[in-house]
């Protein structure tokens, strides 16, 4: 198949650093011809790092939209502009992709999704971490623990004082729920639900350690699954002093237990324990996961590309209901938090 034309509307940082190299690196996938910023300045720089001509920075977003020579937008706006964006593509008829969070809030979130699911176009959300091969590799063996009856999570680390997301100022005042705790968060949601499930109730505490977040930056939280006896818990926040970044997934079956450990990202791996008690168990089984540099980013785009290409929404892996789940679950979070603790319903689609 030839490579898609892509145009990219916000060419920010992650524009920049995240998703260029890795559309430069698969030429034949993904060709960028076109852009459009807000401020004009940066997106003649992304040009020239894409090597497109200038004449292809628009100066507004429904001219790029319009080029018939794009076939689909690749959006990375903070998330109160998503949904603006993708009605925009509707009414073009362009297939657009964008960067979690799906939206700012509950509200827009489900808009979003009533309008993605009446059109066939390929509309999806860009979680990277839906995509890693870690949760492949965990997937492969889950069948052999039984049933799921308990996970824990853990995604803590230290507060990083020079980082550069950190400078940005819809990220210092944000729009969006929960700050860090969606702008992060739904990566590990969309880790933990791919293989637990759907998170049906929860009971939270957030807290702001760090006043640079603009919001609460950490969470604890206990989780019900939806349609299971599984229960677990959740935790999540980078906002420590000096500590080791600490990422797993630990899942519980009746017939053993998986460990999924992304601490280090280079070199990630699934730990199998399979047997039904102390007295009948298998020695641990360890895979070493190979992830692309990209860390699902990669997978990502060539998952939006097939859709593109086929014309086949239903190939879609982060679509808008599954990320909707995931920003419901950090609105949970915020509302278990203000009412004490108390368990609160996970919004359903
Ligand atoms: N998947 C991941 O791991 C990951 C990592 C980082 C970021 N992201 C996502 O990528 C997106 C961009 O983040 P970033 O870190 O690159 O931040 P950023 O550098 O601040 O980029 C945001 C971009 O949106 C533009 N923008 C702001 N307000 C706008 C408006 N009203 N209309 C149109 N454009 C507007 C900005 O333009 P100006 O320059 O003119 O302000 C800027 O180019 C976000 O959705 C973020 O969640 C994802």
């Amino acid at each position: 198949m030839a490579p898609l034309n892509v145009g990219v509307v916000g060419t920010g940082i992650f524009a920049r650093d995240g998703h260029l190299p890795v559309f430069q690196a698969h030429p034949d996938k993904f060709k960028v011809v076109a852009a459009y910023n807000k401020t004009k300045s940066k997106a003649i720089d992304f040009a020239k790092l894409a090597e497109f001509p200038e004449d292809k920075v628009y100066d507004d977003m429904d001219s790029l939209i319009n080029d018939k020579n794009v076939d689909y937008v690749d959006a990375l706006l903070p998330a109160q502009f998503n949904l603006d964006a993708v009605k925009r593509c509707i009414a073009a008829n362009k297939p657009i992709q964008i960067e979690k969070p799906i939206a700012a809030n509950m509200k827009q979130a489900r808009e979003l999704v009533e309008i993605a699911e009446k059109t066939d176009l390929p509309i999806a959300i860009s979680e990277n971490w839906s995509f890693l091969q870690s949760i492949n590799v965990a997937k492969k063996h889950l069948p052999r623990i039984g049933e799921i009856v308990g996970f824990q999570h853990n995604s803590t680390g230290p507060f990083v004082l020079h980082n550069k997301y950190m400078a940005t100022s819809w990220r210092q005042h944000p729009e969006h729920i929960g700050g860090f705790l969606s702008d992060g968060g739904v990566h590990q949601l969309a880790l933990v639900t791919s293989l637990v499930g759907e998170f049906e109730s929860i009971s939270a505490l957030t807290s702001q350690v760090r006043e640079a977040s603009g919001d609460d930056d950490i969470v604890f939280s206990t989780i019900k699954i939806r349609d299971s006896k599984c229960i677990g818990s959740f935790s999540y926040g980078s906002a420590f002093g000096a500590t080791d970044k600490w990422i797993y997934l630990k899942i519980y079956g009746v017939n053993g237990s998986i460990m999924v450990e992304l601490s280090n990202k280079a070199a990630p791996v699934v730990r199998v324990k399979v047997g039904s008690d102390a007295e009948h168990s298998g020695e641990e089984e360890v895979y070493n996961v190979t992830e692309d540099k990209s860390f699902g980013v990669y997978e990502e785009f060539t998952n939006f590309y097939d859709a593109v290409a086929k014309k086949d929404k239903s190939l879609l892996i982060s679509t808008p209901r599954a990320a909707f789940h995931h920003l419901a679950c950090v609105a949970a979070f915020i509302e278990s938090s203000a009412r004490k603790g108390d368990h609160v319903d996970v919004e359903k689609y």
